[in-house]
């Protein structure tokens, strides 16, 4: 079977690369903690919320399970499959407990959310249950852990932001930094349980996101990503004399306006775009800075639009094709990319063929692709019969996915000759001898280092010679 997970970010863990800034005392924590991390960026964003959280109480980070007091999985219900990793990881977790009294482990992120307490049953060496809005009870909880009962907070909240709460940052690579300006999601889609799991959409106060972004840029940071589940929906009531003209909200595209104002070498890029909501004011503001990255994820979702209706995607087929045209037109050079499942409840070959044609149309760079997972207390678990066959939903996956390599390819032999500026983010994964950045379009260029006094977080001009499906390969342009 070929595997169909194609981001790291979305199914796989990241493993708690955790480390807490440590003075060389061994007895300057008193305990020590493990973290990793499953899901999407927000997840990993929320890890550096928790770090920082337990450090403030004195509890240091560790890179060995085995090494730590306390063990925490920040979990994913997105799919099926990914509940099925955690649960697989705890298993294996037990062992460790047997070997060391007095560990404690703890489930933190969306699958706590939802399944609440109902965890402590089901898996009965989990000892902590917190959800994706209740961090800050960390400390207490732990400490009820440690006194034997059985510690549980999944309460959701209409404003928690962590807006005060500096992240500590975890397994970073010191260039590019996350930044979640957001939290939770109204949009409802049918097939979607992340508004179970992370409740009501609130906007992060503008003053503590900039705060945060022009201190990873005095750090070294050289780029910052702005994330939410849907960022495009950021907005914060103003008074009247401050509006833009007559606008009354504090806009995604005026935060971003004042992050890329923060410093022409601070890279800025966002995501996620629902696309009913990413405005000409948001692409008008991307054209204007040459710092705000020329790529958009743009998730799809299906080209059909029965099946967009079914799904409460909000747009059609011809909408979502007129927004493509919008974004070429603005910034011709913008990349795009997409979110895409194959078999929803109802899809026949014609839905299907319509995906494929969308996928075509809109010459995707890349895309997240999956097969439709029916999450329990969606609208479409609750409306809709799951009715595609599994056997056809992985046909139509492995054809999305062969085109979508066939698009990769194409758009990057297109950039075969051309010229980028790059972001070095360290060495290529094959050779020291050879550097990995990426462009403003977020491709990932490698190329050799030759003779250049070059280090991570730098910029330098690349011109693409050969590509991969995944990789353009190029060298360094004085
Ligand atoms: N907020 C983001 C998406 C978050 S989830 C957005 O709206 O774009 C990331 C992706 O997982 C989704 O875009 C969707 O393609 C996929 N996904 C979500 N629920 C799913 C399910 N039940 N089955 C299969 N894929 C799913
Ligand atoms: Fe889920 Fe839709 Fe919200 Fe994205 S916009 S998180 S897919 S409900
Ligand atoms: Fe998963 Fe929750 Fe993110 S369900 S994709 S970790 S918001």
């Amino acid at each position: 079977m070929i595997d169909l997970m194609t981001d790291r970010t979305h199914d796989e863990a990241k493993q708690g690369e955790a480390y807490a800034p440590f003075n060389g005392d061994p007895n300057q924590y008193r305990k020590r903690f493990y973290i990793e991390s499953y899901g999407c960026q927000m997840n990993f964003s929320d890890s550096e919320i928790v770090a920082s959280i337990l450090n403030k109480e004195g509890f240091g980070a560790t890179r060995h399970a085995e090494e730590a007091d306390l063990i925490f999985i920040n979990t994913c219900s997105i799919r099926e499959k990914a509940e099925q990793t955690v649960r697989k990881r705890l298993t294996e977790f037990r062992k460790l407990k047997e070997e060391k009294k007095g560990m404690l482990v703890g489930v933190l992120g969306c699958m706590a959310e939802r399944l609440k307490s109902k965890f402590l049953e089901e898996e009965k060496l989990v000892d902590i249950v917190v959800g994706p809005d209740a961090y800050r009870s960390l400390p207490t909880l732990v400490d009820e852990a440690e006194g034997g009962q059985k510690a549980v907070n999944v309460l959701l909240s209409r404003d928690e932001t962590y807006a005060d709460i500096s992240p500590v940052r975890l397994d970073s690579n010191g260039v590019s930094a996350f930044v979640s300006i957001m939290r939770g999601c109204n949009n409802m889609c049918s097939f979607c349980v992340v508004p179970f799991t992370r409740g009501r959409e609130r906007s992060r106060d503008a003053e503590s996101i900039i705060n945060e972004c022009k201190d990873l840029f005095e750090r070294g940071y050289s780029e910052v990503t702005l994330l939410g589940q849907n960022v495009d929906s950021y907005s914060l009531p103003l008074p009247p004399s401050q509006g833009r003209g007559t606008e009354q909200f504090f806009t995604f595209a005026m935060l971003l306006e004042k992050i890329a104002q923060i410093a022409p070498e601070l890279r800025v890029r966002f995501s996620t775009s629902h696309p009913k909501d990413i405005t000409d004011d948001v692409l008008h503001t991307m054209a204007k800075y040459e710092n705000i990255c020329k790529y958009i994820h743009l998730p799809v979702q299906s080209g059909s639009t029965k099946i967009l209706q079914l799904m409460n995607r909000t747009y059609t087929r011809e909408w979502y094709m007129a927004k493509v045209d919008r974004i070429r037109k603005i910034m011709p050079d913008c990349g795009i990319s997409s979110d895409i499942i194959a078999g929803f409840c109802t899809e026949d070959e014609q839905d299907h063929q319509d995906t494929l044609s969308i996928m075509e149309y809109s010459r995707y760079d890349m895309s997240y692709m999956f097969v439709y997972s029916e999450r329990p207390g969606t609208l479409a678990e609750r409306r809709f019969k799951d009715d595609v066959p599994e056997e056809v939903k992985k046909r139509r996956l492995v054809e999305i996915v062969e085109l979508q390599n066939r698009l990769s390819l194409e758009s990057n032999r297109k950039d075969i000759g051309k010229t980028f500026k790059i972001l070095i983010e360290g060495d290529s994964k094959r050779s020291d001898k050879d550097w990995m950045g990426r462009n403003s379009q977020n491709k990932v260029v490698v190329f050799a280092k030759e003779d250049y006094q070059l280090k991570k977080g730098d910029y330098v001009n690349v011109k693409v010679e050969d590509c991969t499906q995944a990789t353009l390969l190029g060298k360094i342009i004085n």
